[in-house]
């Protein structure tokens, strides 16, 4: 698959989009339906949706879904399948952080978070694949599984240790599948964002209670999409859409000694800026 990468036409093209009803999901599916792609938009909160759908032509099928659940989410796939009969793309965008130490994450956290990033990842793909991998060839892919991963992923991040666990996962899942699944041109690529302006950091503060610096970089919603219609259009193995952010955790991943320095300096910061967290 590396050496034919081919286009794909966006028109009438099938894209799944789990947590569609704010930030980087919605916007990818604003950004996908200008171009003719036929919508499927999952999250909890139906009325986004529907609010969302009627923005972009009421041409799209929208289905409540909380992904934390294995049975929403195979009714999910099911009914992707019912409306449009194939699945072209499968995006595995919802997802939450939570701001805690990994000591103080309760044990019941860490279920929580790993049913909605890692198990609501999992159980799409579980519903989903095995009927992609039927499918016809479409533009020269019988599919594509797109997971909205982070730049945690690589080095896991002080006050967000149960997050960064949960991105490591979906990086390491999205590894191995695209290489079982690449002789049956079924793309899988995972997207690797730095902190982007959405609701995440309100409600990473809500669950953790504590208030996380901004990193020295950041990037727009806009910029994240852009980088994955580009990789919908021609699948490619991983998307990090803030340019030089691989680079830097690849220098980290050879200096561990070095990352944690630098990462001290963030822990510091975070300390002083919630002292309430740190009493005592
Ligand atoms: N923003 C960043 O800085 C950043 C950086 C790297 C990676 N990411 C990743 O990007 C993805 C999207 O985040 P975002 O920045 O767009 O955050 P956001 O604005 O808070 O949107 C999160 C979306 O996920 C949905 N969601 C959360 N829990 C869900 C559940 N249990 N079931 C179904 N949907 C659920 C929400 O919908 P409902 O509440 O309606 O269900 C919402 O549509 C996440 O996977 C996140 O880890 C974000």
């Amino acid at each position: 698959m590396d050496n034919d990468i081919m286009s794909r036409n966006l028109n009438d093209m099938v894209v799944v989009i789990t947590g569609a009803s704010a930030g980087i999901g919605k916007a990818l599916a604003e950004k996908l339906a200008k171009q003719g792609a036929k919508l499927v938009l999952s999250a909890r909160r139906l009325d986004r949706l529907h609010a969302l759908n009627q923005q972009l032509g009421a041409r799209h099928l929208c289905v409540a879904t909380d992904v934390s659940k294995r049975e929403d989410c195979t009714r999910l796939i099911e009914e992707s399948f019912r409306a449009f009969g194939r699945i072209d793309t499968l995006v595995c965008n919802a997802g939450y952080g939570l701001y805690k130490s990994v000591h103080e994450t309760s044990a019941q956290e860490y279920r929580d978070i790993f049913n909605t990033n890692v198990f609501g990842t999992v159980d799409p793909i579980l519903a989903a694949v095995p009927r992609m991998l039927k499918q016809d060839l479409r533009d020269g892919y019988r599919g594509q599984v797109m997971m909205v991963s982070s730049i945690v992923a690589l080095h896991g991040v002080p006050y967000l240790g149960a997050y960064s666990a949960t991105k490591a996962a979906q990086f390491s899942l999205a590894h191995a599948m695209r290489v079982e699944l690449g002789p049956e041109k079924l793309a899988v690529t995972s997207v690797h964002p730095i902190q982007t302006k959405t609701d995440f950091g309100a409600a990473a503060r809500g669950k953790g209670g504590m208030q996380l610096p901004r990193g020295p970089f950041g990037q727009n919603v806009e910029q994240v999409v852009n980088r994955m219609v580009s990789a919908i259009v021609r699948p490619c193995p991983e998307v990090w859409p803030h340019q030089g952010s691989k680079w830097l955790y690849a220098i980290g991943s050879l200096f561990p000694a070095f990352a944690d320095h630098l990462l001290g300096k963030y822990r510091d910061r975070v300390r002083a800026e919630n002292p309430h967290s740190f009493q005592g």
